[in-house]
């Protein structure tokens, strides 16, 4: 599979995210958080929290990190890592293309961590 749409570019703005669907190598739906770092850079996470299921999406950006609602781990939006405990795993990130005003995420590949 290749890259699908995830949002248009005014669909966020700086230091917001959203929950998408996208489709699944099985067709079963892949939730993903879309979001916007304070610089206005996208980034695309899997929108489940590693450590307790919620979503992530309804969670606050602040500069490139989102943080949990339920119990605040934040993670980092480029790299998926916890930086903050309870969360000790990482949570998967996908590659975002800007095209135009189109914002389109590839969830068949993850970013490696460095
Ligand atoms: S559910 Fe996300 S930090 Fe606990």
């Amino acid at each position: 599979m290749t890259a699908q749409l995830a949002c248009m570019t005014d669909d966020l703005g700086p230091e917001e995210a959203m929950l998408v669907e996208l489709d699944g190598a099985d067709g079963a739906p892949v939730p993903v958080a879309v979001a916007r770092d304070a610089d206005g850079n996208f980034h695309a996470v899997s929108d489940i929290c590693s450590h307790g299921a919620v979503s992530l999406s309804e969670g606050e950006v602040e500069g490139c990190l989102v943080e949990c609602w339920l119990h605040g781990s934040q993670f980092d939006l480029r790299t998926g890592q916890p930086v903050q405990l309870p969360a000790v795993r990482p949570v998967p990130v996908y590659p975002v293309t800007v095209d135009g005003d189109k914002v389109l995420v590839d969830i068949d590949v993850t970013v490696p961590v460095s």
